[in-house]
């Protein structure tokens, strides 16, 4: 989605803006822009496209000063284009404006500014910010801070703001509500973000801005305060994950290398969690106490999330025999769900700041449901305002499509159930140490899946030119097809469903025509005799099934003519170590197809709109 960045200090401002942005391009956007103070007043240049297009206009017009804001733009409001890039200009053009989210009063406003005179140039509801913003400050005291306080509180909707004013050069105005923004310390120098990697270049001190917080930001001191104009002191949050692991590292695309990096991931995910041959989760509040209550647990979430969610679902079920709900957070806000305050009630967000889940929440919050969180992101806003936290410690996961966030959000559901089902008495210790035994084996065997990929990149090779991909699979398999199916529409753009397997005859196997291929998912024992007449079913009508199955098992080749092959595992298990070969299927088809996969089209990494 959007990104903003801001400089204020002794180096040339386009400089360090354009090195932030580039950090913040795998968010995703459409057109991207500049602001800087210069002889007296502020100049801006922004384009269409990708940054490579700002980047020669700044060539033919370099800017020298030494404060200004940035901007990335995924477009909502108005089609892509240079006149709806950010950052905007108020009328008198002495203020500019960056800003992510949506202003949802922003027609009313517009209509009244245009009644006033304010002529506006571009479609988006952040120059309605812009004028307001002025009109409110020439109607002030001379206070910039004031008034840009004063202006939100007008605003209905989400935001994270960077101002910058022509009477005000020694500083950068932030604020945000619903949207998240960061303040980079630097020495002499100070930083605005929406997001941490764009000034990892140079500060891990930040300041992680509250709901309803601004900030005037100098070039030697930052003043932060509340929606009161009190000032608040502020933790610095010192930030520990290296600009390394935001970066490339070597492989062709970050996607690669975080598909590669899920063996780690995954063991920083178990790891601080067994203690003494069992799962101590009491950090995310889930203590035996709290386990023992638990009558009912709902799901919600979004996207690939919302898949975690659903193998979490299936296991809890079956392990625990406690009645899960699920459902995708822009369906379950709105259907005025049925909540009570003993359900745990669980929000499943990689970046911790899609809106739909985030809203999910506070729905729960507002009905008096408790809201543990499984998120990537610490101290992103679902962290915060969810009563507990799984963090799933995968590390910055910057390729749009997800990978390594899935396996250890499905990790962190696979020991929430085995807690809860030793808790509740419906596995015994036995059982229990079993499952524990092969559960912290599952790293190792991610990590063999991923020692020879050429056999996965041969298969690709094959299909990649398939219009239409069917996966199917049962129980524990349906809900990793479901994610198999998501990874590859994505990113190499073939149309691909997910079917129950035993769905396909009512209706969807009208599709299947001699040489369309199907994906079996066969990983789950006791529906393998089922799956297999669905396997038949395809086979007669000419489709082509390739299968995803163990190394050991020896039935797929019979049925099926393409094989991925994962290690044996307890089938409860299977999706996390099934999903890597799909990933790579989705990845090298995207390859073979000349698409990059780190950016696919249409889609931001962090979806913060509605
Ligand atoms: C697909 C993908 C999306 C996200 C979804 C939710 O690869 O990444 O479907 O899973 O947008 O995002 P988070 O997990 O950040 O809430």
């Amino acid at each position: 989605m959007c990104g903003i960045v801001g400089y204020i200090g002794p180096e040339r401002a386009t400089d360090i803006l354009m090195e932030g942005l580039t950090r913040l391009e795998y968010r995703g956007y459409d057109s991207a822009g500049v602001a800087v103070y210069e002889n007296g007043k502020i100049q801006v240049i922004k384009a269409r496209g990708r940054l490579d297009c700002l980047r020669s206009k700044l060539e033919g017009q370099p800017l020298y000063g030494h404060v200004g804001i940035g901007h990335t733009r995924w477009a909502t409001h108005g089609e892509p284009s240079d006149e709806n890039s950010h950052p905007h200009l108020s009328q008198s053009g002495r203020i500019a404006v960056v800003h992510n989210g949506i202003i949802e009063n922003y027609a009313p406003l517009r209509e009244k500014l245009m009644r006033k005179g304010y002529e506006f140039v571009s479609e988006t509801d952040t120059e309605v910010f812009a004028h307001l913003l002025e009109d409110t400050f020439s109607r002030g005291n001379g206070d910039i801070l004031k008034a840009v306080r004063d202006t939100v509180l007008k605003l209905e909707g989400a935001y994270a703001l960077g101002v910058l004013c022509s009477r005000f050069p020694d500083r950068i105005i932030a604020a945000r509500k619903d949207s998240p923004l960061i303040v980079g310390l630097g020495e002499g120098c100070n930083y605005i973000a929406s997001d941490i990697p764009a000034v990892l270049p140079y500060t891990r001190r930040v300041y992680l801005l509250e709901e309803g917080e601004m900030a005037q930001v100098f070039a030697d001191h930052v003043e932060i305060y509340d929606m009161d104009l009190q000032r608040v002191d502020k933790e610095v949050y010192e930030v520990t994950w290296s600009v390394d692991a935001a970066e490339r590292g070597g492989y062709a695309h970050f996607m690669l290398k975080e598909i590669y990096d899920q063996a780690r991931a995954m063991r920083d995910t178990i790891s601080p969690r067994v203690k003494e041959g069992r799962f101590n989760l009491a950090e995310a509040g889930l203590t035996d106490e709290m386990l023992e209550k638990v009558r009912r647990v709902v799901i919600t979430a979004c996207g690939t999330a919302s898949y975690a969610g659903q193998v979490g679902r299936s296991l809890i079920e079956k392990l625990c025999r406690v009645p899960v709900e699920i459902d995708v957070a822009s369906e379950f806000r709105y259907r005025d769900p049925i909540l009570s305050p003993e359900d745990l009630f669980i929000v499943v967000s990689q970046s911790g700041e899609t809106a739909d889940t985030l809203a999910a929440l506070r729905l729960a919050k507002a009905r008096g449901c408790k809201v543990l969180a499984i998120t990537n992101v610490v101290g992103s806003t679902i962290a915060r305002e969810a009563d507990n936290v799984l963090y799933t410690w995968a590390g910055p996961e910057i390729a749009v499509a997800s990978t390594k966030a899935y396996t250890t959000q499905v990790l962190c559901f696979m020991m929430i159930a085995l807690q809860l089902a030793l808790v509740k008495g419906r596995i015994t210790q036995e059982k229990y140490d079993e499952y524990m035994k092969e559960f912290l084996t599952l790293p190792d065997k991610a990590e063999k899946i991923l020692e020879d990929v050429t056999p996965i990149q041969k298969l690709a090779a094959r299909f990649f030119s398939q219009e239409d991909i069917f996966f199917i699979g049962r129980g524990l398999d349906n809900a990793l097809c479901m994610e198999a199916s998501l990874k590859l529409k994505e990113i190499s753009y073939i149309h691909s469903e997910a079917m129950p397997a035993g769905e396909l005859k009512h209706g969807t196997i009208a599709l299947i025509e001699p040489g369309r291929l199907v994906v079996a998912m066969c990983t789950q024992t006791a529906t393998m005799d089922k799956l297999f007449s669905n396997i038949r079913e395809v086979l007669t009508r000419g489709a082509v099934v390739l299968a995803v199955g163990y190394e050991d098992s020896t039935r797929e080749d019979e049925a099926t003519s393409y094989r991925m092959a994962i290690p044996r595992t307890d089938d409860l298990f299977a999706p996390v170590l099934a999903v890597i070969p799909a990933q790579l299927f989705a990845y090298y088809c995207a390859i073979q197809r000349g698409y990059d996969p780190d950016k696919p089209r249409n889609l931001a990494k962090s979806v913060t709109v509605e």
